[in-house]
């Protein structure tokens, strides 16, 4: 039988056009913020109209995201910066907290607060042996936000420092609405927000709950912005604000002294770089083990024809799972704070390395973690963080993650001030060489050391074409980050997906260890049939990262996608 030249077109359109999600991007010609919180967003956008530049957008945004999503949003923790500016040229701020100066290797080894209830990837709450690296007074790195974003405003940015930070500091002060998410999300923290009586006052009013519709004010917090709208970085980490900060520590039993406060400094990194499919990569450098992860993976990837069978095709998948198991099985074992151990980047992302991994994938059967060496996996890591993409009319571009580590962090507030602290300190392989609750034994060359960054999983990431702006994107997510993030870029560079497609497809996560495939609700049974009799031990997954990533197109078009709406999304002019 002949078929009809229209169909055969239209059969072929069929398979070859990307595939479509639900909801359209939110489109915008001059420039774009996209976020976690829609109130965030509109400040960066205001910046940009008000002429400043992408950088003064980003930091706007960081400190109005302070006020406003107190899990991960901050100015008691850290994160990374990438910025891509229009001419050209890459920098990545390494904010990330540090260990105090009197931190030692086993500072952790004795577990104080046996029991406590976290959440696991899945949601399903689950009993664990709770660390002081993860709650209290003895949780919390140095933080580095307002010295890196300080960073960002004098090294690249346009307008004066006040004029950035006062969003924030009106948002503070006068308040902002409560919406559904924020108010329950502050409730069902009790737990954690409820064992500390400043926290409990501030972020619970004493379990007299915010409601959505509420006014949220935070008089101590602007009160902080106010002292760092004034006096620069100065204004935090010394003065006031820092000696409210030491003198908590002291009186609780915390690590964090006035000198750890005024030594710390933000540091600018070359980012990683590399080049896939025709499109040029910049991503984040160690302390962050991403960057890395995007490099390898991408580099296992290219020329291997894995994406023949589609998007969403078990072969596809199958093929990036295993590549995902060779990047983790590295992982641990080699990376940290390169400013304290010798990360062997080069080694990690030579080409032939990674052409040698390539060639130990099977088209059609599932490696087993056992034999993909060396590595050491890593254990628990927080599934919070939040992150940001951001476009001027210029074409500067920036994309920060940050981080208080777990959600609202270690949960301890800074009486007078309104800060909430991290547990980035449990980022560290904090009892190095003992097997974790997982049964899994962490790597050396992350061991906690005095005025050490704690090894991340946040990789802010920029791709270029032809010398031209193509996407920012970043997620949080602990150890899913990075693939999020290098599945995001696959949609679009190999899928053609518009930047609202590219962060609602599903996502898979591999880790190496466990020996899992996690799957999310939309890698159809018949799918996840086929995956299984490769050899992969499927299981279901809801939360693979949060991605926010703004896409341009070749007609010159942003496109912002986020998986935060309602609350938070894209906003564009
Ligand atoms: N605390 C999350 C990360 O740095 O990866």
């Amino acid at each position: 039988m002949r078929l009809p030249v229209s169909f055969l077109l239209m059969l072929s359109l069929l398979v070859l056009s990307p595939p479509g999600y639900a909801a359209d991007p939110v489109r915008a010609r001059q420039g774009m913020v996209v976020s976690n919180d829609l109130i965030a967003s509109r400040v960066g956008v205001e910046v940009l109209r008000q002429g400043g530049n992408a950088v003064d957008a980003a930091i706007a945004v960081g400190l109005a995201l302070a006020v406003t999503y107190p899990a991960a949003g901050n100015v008691g923790g850290g994160g990374f910066m990438l910025i891509r500016l229009a001419d050209g040229a890459t920098t990545f701020i390494d904010f990330r907290e540090k260990a105090p100066a009197s931190a030692t290797r086993d500072m952790y080894r004795t577990v104080r607060n046996p029991e406590a209830i976290r959440s696991d990837y899945q949601g399903q709450q689950m009993r664990m042996a709770l660390s002081e690296s993860i709650v209290g007074w003895r949780a919390p790195g140095v933080p580095g936000t307002v010295r890196g974003l300080e960073m960002a405003s004098r090294n690249y940015g346009k307008l004066p420092w006040k004029q950035v930070v006062t969003p924030a500091v009106l948002l503070a002060r006068d308040g902002f609405e409560v919406h559904f998410n924020l108010a329950e999300s502050l409730k069902n923290s009790t737990r954690l927000l409820g064992r500390f009586p400043e926290t409990k006052r501030v972020f619970l009013r004493d379990e007299n709950f915010y409601q959505p519709g509420e006014t949220f004010q935070q008089p101590d917090l602007a009160a902080v912005l106010q002292r760092v709208a004034d006096q620069g970085s100065k204004g935090f980490y010394e003065g006031e604000t820092a000696r409210l900060i030491a003198k908590a520590m002291q009186e609780n039993g915390g690590e964090i002294t006035l000198e750890d406060l005024k030594n710390y400094h933000a540091v600018e990194r070359k980012p990683l770089e590399t080049t896939y499919n025709g499109h040029h990569i910049f991503t984040a450098p160690p302390p962050s083990s991403g960057g890395v992860g995007i490099v390898q993976m991408l580099g296992m990837l290219e020329g291997s024809g894995y994406q023949e069978g589609g998007f969403n095709a078990a072969s596809t998948w199958h093929y990036v799972a295993e590549v995902m198991r060779r990047y983790y099985a590295d992982r641990s074992e080699y990376l940290a704070d390169p400013d304290f151990y010798a990360v062997p980047l080069e080694r990690l992302l030579d080409k032939r390395y990674l052409a040698a991994r390539r060639a130990t994938i099977a088209r059609d059967k599932a490696s087993t973690s056992e034999e993909i060496l060396p590595g050491k996996a890593a254990g628990y890591e927080s599934m919070e963080t939040t992150h940001y993409s951001v476009v001027d009319a210029a074409g500067n571009a920036v994309a920060v993650t940050y981080t208080l580590n777990g959600s609202y962090g270690s949960g301890v507030t800074v009486p007078g001030t309104g800060i909430l602290l991290n547990n980035e300190m449990d980022d560290f392989a904090t009892k190095p060489g003992e097997p974790n609750m997982f049964g899994l034994v962490q790597g050396e060359a992350n061991k906690v050391e005095p005025g050490k960054r704690p090894l991340s999983s946040m990789t802010p990431t920029i791709v270029t074409k032809d010398g031209k702006l193509r996407m920012v994107v970043g997620s949080p997510g602990g150890g899913r980050i990075i693939n999020a993030v290098f599945q995001a870029i696959l949609n679009v560079v190999d899928f053609q997906m518009n930047a609202q497609d590219a962060v609602d497809a599903p996502r898979i996560h591999h880790q190496w260890q466990p020996d899992k495939l996690y799957v999310q609700e939309g890698v159809s049974p018949d799918t996840r049939v086929l995956l299984k009799a490769m050899g992969h031990d499927v299981t279901p997954s809801s939360y693979i990262g949060r991605l926010q990533a703004i896409v341009v197109r070749e007609d010159g078009w942003l496109e912002g996608g986020s998986n935060s709406i309602p609350h938070g999304g894209a906003v564009g002019y």
